[in-house]
């Protein structure tokens, strides 16, 4: 690593005066128990405290360090290649409503951030799928018809702004981007008073689901409705589990001169993203790629040198820079999973799956989870819905994904020594870059002492071998 780089993200970098909320202190109730300080846990505390309802958040470690801390942050309605998928593996009604949920998601963060004058360097600009392969050019002009059928106002465009050569992308004006962080410290500090309160460093331990009753490390929380917007819903080790995946890929921030005009990303299946953000007048590139799935990136060390060799052949950098991982949870059909945690139970409310686009899906998770809350009807749950779907639709990558965790469970384990994770048991692999244990079944990542940096895992590992052995 280049002696200049700092191994941070620039977002929790450039936000140092973050307050810290206490841990719980002992037994408590509210109408609403929110587990998880990121973009989904804040957003959705924040609508269910508008509608005039009590609500206790508790995070594990800090507010908004985890996924929501280490995103690129772009809000936008157009997802790479999505609409496209969506078309043919749902029909067109679901690729419309779909849509209408992340257009209205951006409406509503771009609304709150107006409203509450949050400074967080909110920015309106277009996004863009770019292609440059003659194959991906073709794949962007279908996602252009598909997400334009789903009533975007997509068009296709030769010349795109950008310092490097491309086919052209899909375009669609009137994104945005900020800086989420600061957007979500705000957030946290509208929450927390006034009969709603925001708990740091206490760990949801157990759910007893007939009791909306949950466990922590520093004691008994009661509530009529439970949130799990803990990126992987925590408490499950099945039925869910079993239908989702994680990946890494890694995000590079330098200063820039000049903005860029637009937030863009490769059709590639080796994905390259890059925008840029003013932070305190000055201007900041972010680049992002070489995703992989959590556990199975081979030395991750690698991928870091490709993104910041990419990004230093495309732009002219300033020397001082950070670089981070990011992870992404995939559900195995590409739609999130947004509603009810058992099928039979609308009390457990969960989100998950938002791919790469969890800054829309997000405010989409926290408007559905808030209607359901409230017994209002919400025209996108049926969408979301992870029990209202046919197993067929993702049966690929479900096999795919049941080959991986019997391969961790079984193959892994007798070829190593290295640790089980303690969500399900697959084996975890070494990643020197990060000096993490990542566990390739959902994501769960230790650090080299075995505490939880990422669940689903709650528990730490069991002896870990000496710095990764
Ligand atoms: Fe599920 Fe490790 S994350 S077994």
């Amino acid at each position: 690593m280049d002696e200049q780089a700092q191994r941070h993200s620039l977002w929790v970098a450039t936000t140092p005066d973050f307050p810290e909320y206490p841990p719980l202190n002992g037994d408590a109730a509210a109408d609403v128990l929110v587990i998880g300080g990121g973009m989904t846990g804040l957003q959705t505390a924040y609508l269910l405290k508008l509608a005039g309802l009590s609500v206790i958040l508790v995070e594990r470690h800090r507010l908004a360090r985890g996924t929501s801390g280490h995103t690129t942050a772009k809000v936008t309605a157009l997802h790479g290649l999505t609409y496209d998928h969506l078309t043919r593996t749902f029909g067109r009604e679901a690729a419309q409503v779909y849509a209408a949920a992340n257009v209205a998601a951006l409406d509503d963060i771009v609304g709150i951030v107006r409203r509450e004058t949050i400074g967080c360097g909110l920015e309106r600009s277009a996004a863009c799928t770019y292609a440059t392969t003659d194959d991906e050019r073709a794949r962007v002009e279908r996602e252009v018809r598909a997400a334009q059928e789903a009533g975007l106002t997509v068009e296709f465009r030769d010349d795109l702004p950008l310092p490097y050569e491309t086919l052209g992308g899909a375009w669609l004006e009137g994104q945005a981007s900020l800086h989420p962080v600061r957007y979500l410290k705000a957030l946290a500090e509208l929450v927390h008073g006034g009969g709603c309160r925001v708990h740091e460093m206490t760990t949801a331990l157990d759910l007893d689901e007939a009791a909306a009753l949950v466990r922590t490390d520093r004691g008994v929380i009661r509530a009529q409705h439970v949130v799990v917007a803990t990126h992987v819903p925590i408490f499950d080790h099945g039925p869910l589990s079993m239908r989702l995946m994680a990946r890494r890929s890694y995000v590079v921030a330098a200063p820039l001169p000049d903005p860029l005009a637009g937030m863009y990303i490769s059709a590639s299946g080796n994905h390259r993203s890059v925008r840029t953000q003013e932070i305190d007048g000055q201007q900041w590139t972010i680049t992002n790629g070489e995703p992989h799935r959590t556990g199975e990136g081979g030395d991750e060390r690698e991928r870091y040198l490709r993104i910041r060799g990419w990004t230093d052949d495309r732009f002219v950098l300033g020397q001082r820079y950070y670089d981070w991982a990011t992870q992404d949870v995939f559900t195995v059909d590409d739609l999130p999973f947004i509603g009810r945690y058992r099928k039979e139970d609308a009390r457990v409310l969960i989100a998950t799956g938002f791919k790469g686009w969890g800054m829309a899906h997000s405010m989409v998770a926290a408007r559905i989870i808030s209607d359901a809350v409230q017994r209002k009807d919400n025209d996108w749950a049926g969408l979301y819905d992870p029990w209202d779907r046919s197993f067929t639709k993702g049966a690929g990558a479900l096999f795919s994904q049941a080959a991986e965790s019997i391969k961790a469970l079984v193959i892994d384990k007798l070829i190593s020594g290295d640790p089980a994770c303690t969500h399900m048991g697959c084996t975890t692999k070494w990643n020197e870059a990060e000096r993490s244990w990542d566990c390739p079944c959902h994501g769960s990542r230790f650090d080299e002492h075995g505490e939880v940096l990422n669940g689903p895992a709650i528990r730490a590992l069991k002896s870990p071998p000496a710095a990764g052995g």
